[in-house]
């Protein structure tokens, strides 16, 4: 069953649902001159620590499954969170499904990367995420996702 998300006392949602694609729970081991040393539970760590600071509550999932992400970005709308950070890693380049899953939803999705895909291989400067959503942090590392979790406060 769908949990509602929590809300402060005016009623707004205060969680943010923070999503993981494929290859982001290596994180810390991977290709560190890209992506940096912090590992995913590092980032989480980070976001949960600002999160408080804004009023808020971050719920951080990963999965290899493009299905997954399209089931929890359902999820989000079902259960009506304030919004949506998703890194969805190379599905970002090729999931029509996922992009389908962000338009058909009414929650706000904040597309994030680590790195600036536009500086690497041509196949990352298509966005099929950023083509959906409502905007998109890249290139600064694991502050890509603060910097999104702040953007997401002030909708
Ligand atoms: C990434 C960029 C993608 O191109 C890549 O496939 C990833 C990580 C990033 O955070 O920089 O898996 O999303």
């Amino acid at each position: 069953m769908t949990e509602p998300a929590l809300s402060d006392a005016s009623g707004a949602s205060t969680t943010v649902f923070v999503l993981n694609g494929p290859n982001l729970n290596m994180l810390g081991l991977r290709e560190p001159e890209i992506y940096g040393s912090d590992t995913l539970d590092d980032i989480a760590g980070m976001l949960e620590d600002r999160a408080q600071e804004l009023g808020l509550e971050v719920d951080v999932r990963q999965s290899n499954h493009e299905g997954h992400l399209v089931d929890w970005l359902h999820e989000a709308h079902a259960s009506g969170v304030k919004a949506v950070l998703l890194n969805a890693g190379a599905y970002t380049h090729t999931s029509v499904a996922i992009h389908d899953a962000i338009k058909s939803i009414t929650v706000p999705v904040i597309e994030v990367h680590l790195s600036n895909p536009y500086k690497r291989e041509e196949f990352r400067h298509k966005s099929l995420v950023g083509m959906a959503a409502k905007g998109s942090v890249a290139g600064f590392g694991a502050n890509s996702y603060v910097v999104a979790l702040e953007a997401a406060a002030r909708l």
